[in-house]
């Protein structure tokens, strides 16, 4: 076991720039981290466990884990990162509140992920209200209408939260989430866990990573059933115990780096990628004219010989097409010989992005949810600015076809969800680098792995 660091305070990296000199066709070999929705919630999940350390790998090095395993350590839980930050052994025995104060849940909405497994272990729970960002207005009614069919007695106010299991502690039942909301099925998954009885919940989300927790919450002792399709069944236990896991991989930062392959009109193999968990992707690369080779250890991805082909794209709930991968599909169809048509049927307004990629030249008519593209032959670099991680996904994959230099400012967005990116980056062949808000050059910190 490598030597073990206590997780130390999050502190927000001083503002930089990404810089690109685009036109390099990306060829070789990336490895694909741990994905990060999973993660963060098998770090809420392991808030279940009271007895033994749970240890988790194949975290992916990214900020947002830091913040959640400091989320932890607020309620009490012993943490330590080792393996270079992608292993985390965690001790929920003793929990010593059951508050997680607004500072922290307004850095990441996933801290709001403790409620359910706070309010299971503790039987009370005052969650900070996780904000709304500029993807859409993220309510929560579909979480709280959750834990409340379990038997929580819940308020809100002063941007709080405030849930009570009754004294004889939750409840199962049967719950209709009116839209497959990940956050919600996780949160009420958790919470049932430890309930009394059995609880359905349908029209559940099944991405990918919440049948990761799924699986890890059953490692620990639950039993779930169904976790990855649309219904899916808890019978609650008394008490949850430690597990090892190691968390899937991401397929977004997968699925990312992909179409940067194709953008380039290059040749990338994702190591460690999950092929079935990123079809929904893949299908539409080779419809917009790339070529996708399925492995057991991976996906390759080669780039179009002439210009991508335009397609239509619609983001649902998984199986469709996953809204954390449309901006940068969208970058790529904005090179397409021809207009292409993508529609978010998740968010309500996920398309903000599209001014930033107008500065390179990207022509774009968006319609609250839907944004038509026309492709052109040509993308030219620019000053642009990254407003959230997805957006800033697709700023790069346009940065890495158009022709000069892109700088895209507030870098530490793309930080929070793609680890080492600048490393992995430069490894496949990328001129990119990072640089201080004075233009001076910085070196890398971490290896692309
Ligand atoms: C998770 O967010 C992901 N975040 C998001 O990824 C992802 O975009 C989203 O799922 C959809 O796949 C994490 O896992 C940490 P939702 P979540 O609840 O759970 C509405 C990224 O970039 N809704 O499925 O918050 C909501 O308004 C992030 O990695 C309600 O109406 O997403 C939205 O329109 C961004 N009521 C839709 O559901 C609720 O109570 C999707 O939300 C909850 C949600």
């Amino acid at each position: 076991m490598g030597s073990s660091t206590p997780p130390v305070p999050v502190l927000s990296p001083p503002p930089s720039r990404l810089v690109i000199v685009g036109g390099q066709r990306l060829e070789g070999e990336v490895v694909i981290g741990g994905s990060k929705n999973a993660a963060l919630a098998i770090l809420a999940g392991a808030l279940l466990a009271s007895e033994g350390e749970t240890t988790l790998t194949n975290l992916p090095r990214i900020g947002d884990i830091r913040t959640m395993v400091e989320v932890l350590g607020h309620f009490g839980v012993a943490a330590r990162f080792s393996q270079g930050d992608t292993a985390a052994h965690l001790d929920a025995t003793r929990l010593t509140s059951s508050e997680a104060p607004a500072d922290l849940v307004a850095r990441m909405r996933a801290s709001f992920w403790a409620l359910g497994p706070i309010l299971a272990r503790c039987g009370e729970a005052k969650i900070a209200q996780p904000g709304g960002c500029n993807i859409g207005a993220r309510p929560i009614d579909l979480h709280l209408k959750g834990l409340q069919a379990l038997g929580a007695e819940i308020e809100t106010g002063f941007g709080y939260v405030r849930a009570h299991a009754p004294k004889e502690g939750l409840k199962g039942a049967s719950v209709y989430l009116d839209f497959a909301s990940v956050g919600a099925t996780m949160n009420i998954m958790m919470a049932a866990s430890l309930a009394h009885g059995t609880t359905v919940i349908e029209n559940a989300a099944q991405e990918p990573d919440v049948e990761d927790l799924g699986n890890f919450l059953n490692a620990m002792g639950a039993r779930i059933s169904g976790h990855g399709t649309g219904v899916l069944t808890v019978q609650g236990v008394d008490s949850l115990h430690a597990a090892d896991y190691a968390v899937i991989s991401d397929r977004m930062e997968a699925g990312t780096y992909g179409l940067m392959a194709g953008i380039t009109g290059g040749n990338v193999f994702l190591k460690g990628a999950n092929a079935a968990h990123l079809r929904p992707v893949t299908l539409k690369m080779i419809e917009a004219g790339m070529q996708v080779e399925e492995r057991e250890d991976g996906i390759r991805c080669t780039g179009p010989d002439g210009r991508p082909i335009p397609t239509r794209i619609t983001a649902l709930p998984h199986p469709g097409f996953p809204t954390d991968m449309q901006q940068a599909f969208t970058a790529y169809l904005a090179t397409a010989d021809g207009t292409s048509v993508v529609t978010d049927q998740v968010y309500e307004s996920r398309f903000r992005y599209l001014t930033e990629l107008g500065k390179m030249g990207v022509v774009s008519q968006v319609d609250s949810r839907t944004a038509v593209i026309t492709g052109a032959a040509r993308l030219t670099g620019a000053d642009v600015d990254a407003s959230d991680l997805r957006a800033g996904a697709a700023l790069v994959v346009a940065g890495l076809a158009a022709q000069g230099q892109t700088r895209i400012s507030h870098v530490e967005h793309l930080d929070r969800g793609y680890e080492a990116l600048v490393e992995k980056l430069q490894k496949i062949g990328a001129q990119v680098w990072r640089e201080d808000e004075h233009g001076r050059r910085q070196t890398s910190q971490r290896k692309a792995a």
